[in-house]
């Protein structure tokens, strides 16, 4: 775990060098896919089923190796215990009980970001290096079950 965490460290360290700071709900909401991959981005479809075992999978994935949960928090809200407040510079991980930012998004789109990484911000590509495609579903639709709870976050 404690490689992940430096992994993911020096991850967001770099990025810090040329992250630009977008900082209201407007700019959480702007397509994170450049305009000429859009179309190709929104054709992708999940191909599993949130069946528990899917589930499970992808919570094991956001929680052990993938590290998801440094950044995004084990409530996804977008901070996770290892990082302290203002170390990030830049957009903050992304909060994913936001059921506004989970209804702006396609499936396709996260996958895009899971392959390519959100430039500019501490969200690096994880796809083929620590998650092949079919993990990268699982999480994904782990990613999705944050935003079916009621509790909508405080912006
Ligand atoms: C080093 C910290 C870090 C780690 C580790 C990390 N993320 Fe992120 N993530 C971010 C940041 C920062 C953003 C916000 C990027 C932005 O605003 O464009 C983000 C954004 C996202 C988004 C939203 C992009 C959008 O379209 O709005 C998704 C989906 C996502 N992360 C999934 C994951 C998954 C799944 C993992 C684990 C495989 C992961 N992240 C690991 C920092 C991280």
């Amino acid at each position: 775990m404690c490689r992940f965490l430096v992994l993911a460290l020096t991850l967001a360290t770099v990025n810090l060098i040329h992250s630009t700071a977008l900082g209201t709900d407007d700019a959480v909401l702007k397509p994170r896919v450049p305009a000429d991959q859009m179309d190709q981005a929104k054709a992708w479809k999940n191909p599993l089923k949130p069946t528990q075992e899917a589930l499970e999978k992808g919570k094991q994935l956001f929680q052990g190796k993938a590290f998801c949960v440094t950044c995004h928090g084990r409530d996804g809200k977008g901070l996770g215990g290892d990082i302290e407040p203002g170390t990030l510079k830049g957009p903050l991980p992304r909060n994913f009980t936001d059921t506004e930012w989970q209804a702006a998004r396609t499936d396709g789109e996260l996958f895009w970001i899971l392959k390519n990484g959100s430039k500019g911000t501490a969200m690096a590509p994880f796809i083929p290096l620590i998650l092949n495609e079919e993990e990268a579903w699982q999480v994904l639709l782990y990613v999705r079950s944050f935003g079916q709870s009621s509790n909508t976050p405080v912006k």
